[in-house]
This record gives C-alpha cells, structure tokens and sequence, in this order.
C-alpha cells in the first residue's frame, strides 16, 4: 500500500552515464532521481532499416555500442560457475510451470507459445507479455518495485484528490495499480483495460475492467476521465502518437495523463555490462525484435513519452528520469532493496519476458533461448555485474479551453 501523493525529493542525477571502462571497477551508486522540465527538441535520427536479425538499431553515443551475437552463440561459451549464495538476496526465485486452465468464452481461447499463454486474437494487440500465471506473478513483483522506485507513491501527477472522480489505467495488467489507486481515491470510478481478461473478480467497489486494445481508437467519449494512466507499454504500441492523442481526447481539460516507461536496455557505469555480456545482450535483442515487431521498446532511448505529450497538446510536463539498479550491489539501503525487487522480477519470469519476442518474433529456438537465458541467470547474480536501467516517468496536463485560446 502507498502513501504519498508527493514528487520525491531526490537528489539531481547525472544525466549521462560515463563512458564504460575496460576493466569493471568498484560499484558506484545508481544515479537516483531527476525531475525537468520538457527537454529541448533533440536532432532527429536516422532511422535504419533492419536488413537481418543480425543487425541491431543504432545506438546513441553515450550508449554502449554492441552488436546482437547470434543464437548460436550462447551454447558455443563455457557457462561461467554459478556464484555463491551469500544470503544477501532472493537468488532463488524458482521458474515454477505455468498455468493452463482450461477456459472457454472466445477472450479465453489464448494463444499458446512453447507452453506459455497469451491472450486471444483482438484487434491490432500483439502483447509479447504471456497472461498465465508465472507472468501475473512477475507483474506484481514488477508492480511493487515501480512504486519503491517512486518512493512508495502510485503516481507522481499533483493529482488534488477531491477532483478525481474518474480514471482509466491502460494496459492494466493484473489490475494491481488500479485497486491500490482504489484503495486510496475510494470515491473515483478507476476503469483498468487490457487484452487479457486476467485481472481479479475481488475488487473495490469503484474497479471495473475492461478488455480494450489500446491500439484502436478509444471507446470513451472526449472529456471523460481527470486522470489517463499508463505503465511499461513499451513493445506494445503501434503509434505512440495516436495513444497520446486519444489519452489528451479522453482527459478532461484540467485533468492529468502520466505515463511511466522502463528501458529495456541494461547498463552500467563502470564496465561490468560489457558489450557482448548477456545483460548486454538482453536490450541488443528485444531493440531489433522491436524494429522488426512494428512496436518500438526504445520508448525512454527515444524520448517518446516527452515528445508525444508535447505533440499531443498536454501543458505542464514534467519529466522524473531514474536508474533502477538491478541486484543488491548499492550500498544505499533504498537502492538495495529496489535492486533487489528488479531482480526478482527478471528471475521471477526471464522466459516469459522474452519467449514472444526471441522466438516467434526473431527467431531463436526454444533451447538457444533457454542456453541463453543459463547465461543471463549467471550474470544476473554475479555481484561484479553493477547493472541499471533508465526508468522515465513523464505527466501532462489538459489545458482549459480558455488557457488553449489566451
Ligand atoms: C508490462 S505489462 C504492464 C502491466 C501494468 N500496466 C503494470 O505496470 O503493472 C503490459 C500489459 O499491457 C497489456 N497490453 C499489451 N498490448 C496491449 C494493447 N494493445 N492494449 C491493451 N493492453 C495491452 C499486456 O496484456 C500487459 O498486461
């Protein structure tokens, strides 16, 4: 449960990783917070075309440079030993088997990749998240440690709670945002859509779900919710422009759109994530798979939650930039204990994370997956490896009419 409505008070971050070294050197902390204002306009790239699936999108200087390995490549090195359980975390977070109940409306009729569930066939929808329940898991992990990362707050938008009458949470998941949003705004309506039909039937009164593809034009007529949120729908979204534009339509003028997006790339500040690594490999793969997909997961790379609010007409955006370690390696007990979340929600469902997009989008059998995924296990608890991601949470206001005309 959340307490704090408040932006947190973090120190200013540095925005730039430096360039890595050769030899990894000692863990420095994670760059924690930073709020701006709207960046200025950056140049635009240039955009490649993704000739074979060995070729990878480019990337920014300050981004290490690294080229996708093939396959192939994991089954060919020695799996380094497994490192030492020293207690300090939950390394031993079990990949139990998924469920596969058996269900019968047409919503229910899920797609099934390699033993794993997605949901059923639905408009422009092409979730590479599985919907069974290892996945569902992983997500209220993933749930618990995105409101660590905002120091114990749900939302950032200064939200006035007697104006909240109406939310929607898009691409809800399980729906554990919108119950605890619930739990604290016990007057307001708080609708959660997904495409999969996987949220609890026990909710607060006020919860209702929806099975919605956020990729159509939205059902909703214009000004109806104070508050449009989303959360990691990076890989998910055709045209993040027309999202934003449906979320500035639905808003009512005064009310407030936030969308909070993870990296999937993971780096480090001294070298420890090597070019080449797995850890490296990891966002290597799913920015290609990303190209090739139609769904971009260069969402914070790219900018895209700034630059489309903007684009869209929202006023008073403010941009929240965070590194979320990944593992206990900070010294700082906050950052250890979120490190620590971010790990267990790889370890939670690494297979499900990437089954959709390795296999069925790029290629990979399931054993290269699964020699792979050998590999990432190791790294993953190597105490060396001093891994982060970018976290980029991003929120707008709908003008009033009279503010749009002045
Ligand atoms: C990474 S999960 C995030 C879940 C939730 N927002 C959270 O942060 O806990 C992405 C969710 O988006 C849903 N999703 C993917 N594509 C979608 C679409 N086109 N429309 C609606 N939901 C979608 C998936 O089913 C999945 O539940």
């Amino acid at each position: 449960m959340v307490d704090s409505n408040n932006a947190p008070a973090g120190a200013p971050a540095t925005a730039t990783p430096p360039e890595p070294a050769t030899e990894p050197q000692p863990a420095p902390e994670p760059v924690t917070d930073q709020q701006s204002p709207p960046n200025p306009a950056r140049e635009p790239e240039t955009p490649t075309e993704l000739a074979t699936e060995t070729q990878s999108p480019p990337r920014p200087a300050n981004e290490p440079q690294s080229e996708i390995l093939p396959a192939s490549h994991w089954a060919q090195v020695p799996l380094p030993e497994e490192p030492q359980d020293d207690g300090d975390d939950d390394s031993a977070y079990g990949e139990a088997a998924s469920s596969t109940a058996s269900l019968s409306a047409s919503v229910l009729e899920y797609r099934t990749l390699h033993g794993r569930t997605f949901h059923s066939d639905m408009g422009k929808a092409e979730s590479w998240i599985p919907n069974d329940e290892q996945q569902q898991d992983s997500m209220d992990i993933h749930h618990h440690m995105c409101t660590l990362a905002l120091e114990d707050k749900l939302f950032l938008a200064p939200l006035q709670p007697e104006k909240i009458q109406k939310v929607v949470d898009i691409g809800t998941g399980t729906g554990i945002w919108a119950i605890d949003f619930a739990d604290k705004f016990p007057n307001a309506e708080v609708i959660g859509t997904d495409v999969s039909p996987i949220q609890p039937p026990w909710v607060p009164p006020g919860v209702k779900f929806e099975l919605d593809d956020a990729n159509l034009p939205w059902t909703w007529a214009d000004n109806t919710f104070d508050y449009v949120h989303v959360r990691c729908l990076f890989g998910s979204i055709v045209d993040w422009s027309a999202l934003y534009r449906e979320a500035f339509r639905c808003c009512k003028p005064g009310g407030w759109f936030e969308d909070f997006e993870n990296s999937i790339n993971m780096l480090s500040d001294d070298g420890s994530v090597a070019p080449g690594s797995p850890m490296d490999q990891w966002g290597q793969v799913f920015w290609a798979g990303g190209e090739k997909f139609g769904r971009t997961f260069r969402v914070v790379e790219d900018e895209i939650q700034r630059k489309c609010m903007e684009e869209a007409g929202f006023v008073d955006i403010t941009v929240w930039e965070h590194r979320c370690p990944i593992g206990t390696w900070p010294s700082d007990p906050r950052l250890k204990t979120l490190g620590q979340f971010s790990k267990m929600v790889l370890e939670s469902d690494a297979e499900g994370y990437v089954l959709y997009m390795w296999n069925a989008v790029m290629g990979w059998s399931p054993e290269e997956i699964q020699v792979y995924l050998a590999h990432l296990r190791r790294q993953l608890r190597d105490k060396n490896t001093h891994a982060s991601y970018r976290q980029t949470v991003v929120y707008g206001r709908k003008p009033e009419p009279d503010e749009v005309r002045a």
